[in-house]
């Protein structure tokens, strides 16, 4: 393509490059632009910033699309498997039988934690909130692997010992915070029945085996977690890898960046605002009135990019349902969610506002059937996440032109002043 946008300022006339993707998303390029106008652009939030080229993931929040690598999310959910679907965003190409071994054997082989590590979770108190266990032992991580504090996007085993690391610090956060022995990792099970043996294997059931009806829910739920483009997390790893800190050190970050609730710790967050509605009776219209009265916020809805619907909520809805009948469980809050939906897609706050369900609307549900704490919640959307956002971080340390990300600002506060004396700070009375 080579179109141009033009700038005047200044009685100049300045042209830009327009770039366009792969599916006609087009973007002003102004690489130059302070070089050459002397200004830069202020975009807060970054609504309208692309900070990157990228061939992981397409969203058109429009038409509620989201495919990763070219494949559409609802037949990877379908079809495919949480370990298959990690090597697609990781390396590119959906794996042969032989990488697909390859890579699981792998997973397998990197399961186990350095008995030093586990000690380290003595360290914590017992009630302390998983998110900060994750994101520190993360980040401990490159204390036990000192190899990988100079960054290689080319070294295999680093990235499956993450994937699979992570996995087991999370199985084992939990044991501790139950005041249980933690559930080794077990090499005859896949990777979401693995995570479903160290989060519930208990020392008076040695015989635990996962429900194959809850490891086929966990895949579908860590696939549709499994990267989200330039996200706050994402973004985030992104940011911190490209001042050449080391994998674990850029993961650790995204973690904590994802642990906020206007991001991961939404789906949480949705689980109490439901619990609140129960508690005040289940009547979900006066919530609500209070909602468009701005005086509380529906959690679980909206997103900055989806202005239709988002295809994880729609899938999630279904397997929601399907897990419940299966399960026997007739949850109150799952009604509550469901009232939620029908009277906000109903009403012209939300229709006017583009507000549909998000991911975090139905995931809770589907984690509290399969008896997963409430604050777990976020550290299962960052089990899904971890293949994004180690892709990302490939994608970045690969690129040719990989520099430094260090945004500009314009300062509006005080001018030159001359230092004063202490006493001499505050005007008298
Ligand atoms: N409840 C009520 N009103 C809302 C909501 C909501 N959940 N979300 C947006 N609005 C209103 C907002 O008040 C604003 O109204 P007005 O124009 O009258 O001021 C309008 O809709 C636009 O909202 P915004 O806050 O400018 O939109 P944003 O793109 O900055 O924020 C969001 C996106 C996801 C942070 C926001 O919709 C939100 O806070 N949702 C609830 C939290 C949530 O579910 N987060 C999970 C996001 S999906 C998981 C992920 O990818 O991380």
């Amino acid at each position: 393509m080579n179109q141009k946008a033009k700038l005047e300022y200044d009685d100049k006339t300045y042209e830009m490059q327009i770039v366009e993707g792969s599916f006609a998303e087009r973007a002003i390029d102004i690489r130059s632009l302070r070089k050459d106008t002397g200004l830069i652009t202020l975009d807060s939030g970054y609504m309208n910033t692309g900070a990157t080229s990228s061939k992981i993931t397409y969203i058109n929040g429009e038409e509620g699309i989201l495919l990763y690598r070219g494949y559409p999310i609802k037949q990877l959910a379908e079809q495919s498997s949480f370990v298959e679907t990690s090597y697609l965003l990781i390396y590119g190409e959906l794996p042969t039988s032989a990488e697909l071994d390859e890579f699981s054997n792998l997973l397998t082989y990197h399961s186990m934690l350095h008995e030093d590590m586990r000690h380290l979770f003595d360290g914590f108190p017992s009630n302390a909130h998983p998110m900060a266990v994750l994101s520190s032992m993360v980040s401990a991580l490159s204390a036990y692997y000192p190899d990988s504090i100079e960054p290689d996007p080319s070294n295999k085993q680093d990235i499956a010992r993450l994937l699979s690391k992570l996995r087991t610090i999370a199985g084992f956060s939990y044991q501790k915070r139950q005041g249980r022995p933690v559930a080794y990792p077990k090499n005859d099970l896949d990777y979401c029945g693995n995570f479903l043996h160290m989060m519930f294997s208990h020392p008076a059931e040695p015989t635990y085996l996962p429900d194959p009806e809850l490891v086929n829910a966990l895949n579908v739920l860590l696939i549709l977690h499994a990267d989200h483009e330039q996200n706050c997390s994402s973004s985030t790893v992104r940011m911190v890898g490209s001042s050449q800190a080391n994998l674990y050190a850029a993961i650790s970050a995204g973690i904590s960046a994802l642990w906020g609730p206007l991001h991961g710790g939404a789906n949480q967050a949705v689980i109490d605002m439901l619990e609140e509605i129960r508690a005040e009776g289940g009547d979900s219209t006066a919530f609500m009135e209070q909602v468009k009265n701005r005086e509380r916020r529906l959690m679980g809805f909206g997103h900055r990019v989806y202005k239709n619907f988002d295809p994880r909520a729609m899938i999630l809805k279904k397997y929601a349902d399907h897990l419940l009948a299966h399960l026997k469980i007739e949850d109150e809050l799952f009604d509550i969610a469901r009232q939620l939906e029908e009277v906000a897609l109903s009403d012209e706050y939300f229709i006017e506002r583009k507000l549909y369900p998000n991911v975090d609307f139905y995931s809770g549900i589907l984690y509290r059937a399969m008896g997963i704490p409430t604050e777990m919640f976020t550290v299962l959307f960052a089990l899904g996440r971890i293949p994004g956002w180690i892709a990302h971080w490939k994608e970045m340390m690969e690129a040719p032109d990989v520099r430094i990300a260090r945004p500009r600002q314009i300062y509006m506060g005080a001018t030159q002043r001359d230092y004063m004396p202490r006493d001499s700070r505050r005007p008298p009375p």
